[in-house]
């Protein structure tokens, strides 16, 4: 049997976790595959994508900054890549190439499945309004939260809840409107850069001591504890970092790829151990 391969699509492939955890799965499950991540530039992107046509290949994951470019190379996508109009994952079978979102499926999934927090019909405050926010707003939207977006430049804000009112009841939140918004909200969740450790270190994404009624979820990891995540734990709220959300995307990508359960335990234990 010939080795299978996946890799990971990036401009600076690095500092990228997903190796770490995805070799760690093909391991535990005893599978002769091996994940590896690649710097691509623009130009080199359509060979590098014809290439995963190849019969000994899973597949890829995609990040900054080819989540649009991949989109007319490949030749299908699934609802959720189409709603959210950018591919995180894409499978081969046959040599044919589909393109999957899983950060939107694996944001509910880590929600669920690692808090037990059921978002459905919660009223929820959504921070930020990147690339990010559009698959979490999403998944918010197709559970039946009702869901309030804030970012720092207010008309990105606006934008993002215009294209998202398709799919539910959203709206962008006025600054002045933040601190009222979050008190009557069950959940807060942060997709800005605010609290990075390189992009936005030390920093809270809202002014101190506007906090919801039940949880927090930061989607950053690094740090693992954001000002924010501090802030919300010293308030007795319910909490989760963005690992859970790095992971169950990871898992849902293993799991097209291999037709088989990620090992949802070791890939934890792979990028805590990486951290
Ligand atoms: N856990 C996971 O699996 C996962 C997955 C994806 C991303 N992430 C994390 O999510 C974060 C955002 O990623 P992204 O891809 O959505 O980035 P992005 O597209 O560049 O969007 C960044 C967002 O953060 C806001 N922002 C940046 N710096 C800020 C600051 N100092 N104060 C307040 N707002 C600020 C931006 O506001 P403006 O519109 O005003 O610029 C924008 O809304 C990153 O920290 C990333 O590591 C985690």
């Amino acid at each position: 049997m010939e080795t299978k391969h996946a890799y990971l699509l990036s401009g600076s492939a690095g500092h990228s976790l997903s190796p770490v955890m995805h070799n760690a799965a093909f391991g535990e499950l005893g599978l002769d595959a091996r994940y590896e991540a690649l710097s691509v530039t623009q130009d080199e992107l359509p060979e590098v994508v014809a290439r995963l046509r190849e019969g000994n290949v899973y597949g890829a994951n995609v990040t900054i900054p080819h989540k649009l470019a991949v989109i007319p190379l490949i030749d299908n996508l699934t609802p959720e890549a189409q709603s959210v109009g950018a591919v995180n994952t894409i499978l081969n079978r046959g040599g044919e190439l589909t393109g999957h979102n899983t950060d939107l499926t694996g944001f509910l999934r880590a929600l669920r499945e690692d808090s037990g927090y059921d978002p459905e019909s919660r009223d929820v405050v959504m921070l930020g309004a990147g690339g990010s926010a559009r698959a979490v707003g999403l998944a918010l939207l197709r559970v039946g939260a009702t869901l309030g977006i804030a970012n720092r430049t207010q008309s990105r804000a606006e934008a993002l809840a215009r294209s998202l009112e398709r799919y539910g009841h959203v709206a962008a939140i006025r600054p002045f409107d933040l601190g009222r918004a979050v008190q009557r909200a069950s959940l807060l969740v942060n997709t800005t850069s605010a609290g990075h450790e390189t992009h936005g270190a030390g920093q809270l994404p809202l002014p101190h001591g506007f906090l919801p009624r039940e949880m927090v979820v930061d989607i950053i990891y690094r740090p693992v504890k954001t000002p924010l995540l501090v802030a919300a734990e010293a308030a007795g709220l319910r909490t989760q970092n963005g690992l859970p959300m790095l992971v169950y995307q990871g898992a849902e990508a293993f799991e097209r790829w291999t037709g088989q359960p990620a090992p949802i335990e070791v890939m934890f234990r792979a990028l805590r151990g990486a951290l």
